[in-house]
């Protein structure tokens, strides 16, 4: 077997994965996951993850030792993220290439994000892809696997951060998104009407914190007094504008676009009702509705293989002693990843 090694750690998961560069067999998928770890901060303290990469990566890496002969190159992540999270799996991928005297590539984790739909499968161009996660809210033209062009961005904050922040205010732990979803299963979606962000702005753009600060207000509002059923309408009600907002501004860019293929991905991408929604759009659109495997929506070395795969086939390899963390730059619509 000919292997790619990947690492991913740019946030709180630690993941390793290897996969089959000729077949796109996924072999090994090794994650640790932070989230209890950061859990009483309601949020993720970078020094902390940091800290639990260095332990994890290694142990992990430990597993994969009888697969060693058989790598043939090493991606991993090194932007966008956390610096001193991903510096743990770039240090960590420099070593391995060095020590297997294999190739190195360094991969965008956006871009491993998209290639997660890609998955044990031949990869569609062109396609457009709704990234929703905790750090990103983009809508991107994907032209190949190098080419990617930003159609629309958040102005403020992303959808996994407007869940994660409505969830830490109504006190329900961290990560919000899957709770969030879970509690408004049981809510009114019609009780609370938050604003939908940018409504009658011609603005093909997204923005959350808005109507993140009117979901405060009525917690504000409703005081010490608020119950689980409050709780369960305001997390519907939210979930009902964050889903007209994707959608209006989704339905300004299809009306152009005459790209056949769609796809969600990015943690939140795990989220039923927003995919419902979306489904119902790219029918009315007949767009084609390509999916993530939901093990695969939220970070993990697999896509980091996935999208890697793609440069080792042309041959497209990372000096090691310039491979490095990029720092973080904020991509504005029309800009490339
Ligand atoms: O892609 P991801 O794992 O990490 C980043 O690259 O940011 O996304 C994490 C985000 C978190 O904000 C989390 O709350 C959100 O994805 N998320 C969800 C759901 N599952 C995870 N948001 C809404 N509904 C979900 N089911
Ligand atoms: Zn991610």
């Amino acid at each position: 077997m000919n292997l790619i090694l990947s690492i991913e750690s740019s946030c709180d998961d630690s993941s390793i994965a290897l996969t089959d560069i000729d077949t796109l067999e996924v072999i090994e998928h090794l994650k640790i996951s932070q989230e209890k770890q950061h859990q009483e901060y309601g949020g993720v303290v970078p020094e902390l993850a940091s800290r639990l990469h260095a332990v994890a990566l290694p142990n992990l890496l430990e597993k994969l030792k009888p697969y060693f002969k058989q790598i043939k190159a090493v991606a991993v992540t090194t932007h966008p993220g956390l610096s001193v999270s991903l510096h743990e799996g770039v240090i960590m991928a420099k070593a391995i290439s060095t020590f297997l005297q294999v190739p190195i590539i360094g991969v965008n984790h956006l871009k491993g994000h998209i290639y997660s739909a890609f998955i044990e499968k031949e990869a569609i161009a062109p396609i457009l892809a709704l990234l929703v996660s905790g750090g990103h809210t983009q809508i991107i033209r994907v032209h190949n696997y190098k080419k990617m062009e930003i159609l629309a961005s958040t102005i403020d904050d992303s959808v996994g951060e407007a869940y994660d922040k409505v969830a830490k205010m109504l006190n329900l732990g961290y990560p919000g998104g899957p709770i969030i979803e879970q509690m408004a299963l049981k809510g009114d979606e019609n009780r609370f009407s938050f604003p939908v962000p940018l409504q009658n702005s011609k603005q093909i753009a997204f923005s959350l914190s808005g109507l993140k600060n009117a979901v405060r207000l009525q917690i504000e509002k409703l005081g010490e007094e608020i119950t689980s059923q409050d709780k369960c309408d305001i997390a519907a009600s939210f979930q009902k504008a964050v889903l007209a907002h994707l959608l209006q501004k989704s339905k300004k860019i299809f009306k152009s676009d005459t790209t056949k293929d769609f796809v969600i991905v990015g943690g939140v991408s795990a989220n039923k009702y927003i995919n419902e929604g979306f489904k119902k759009l790219c029918k009315e659109f007949d767009k084609k509705m390509h999916s993530v495997k939901l093990e695969y929506t939220s970070d993990n070395a697999v896509m980091i293989a996935r999208w890697a795969i793609e440069a080792y086939k042309n041959n497209e390899f990372d000096k090691i002693e310039s491979i490095s963390v990029k720092p973080s730059k904020k991509l504005a619509s029309g800009s490339y990843l």
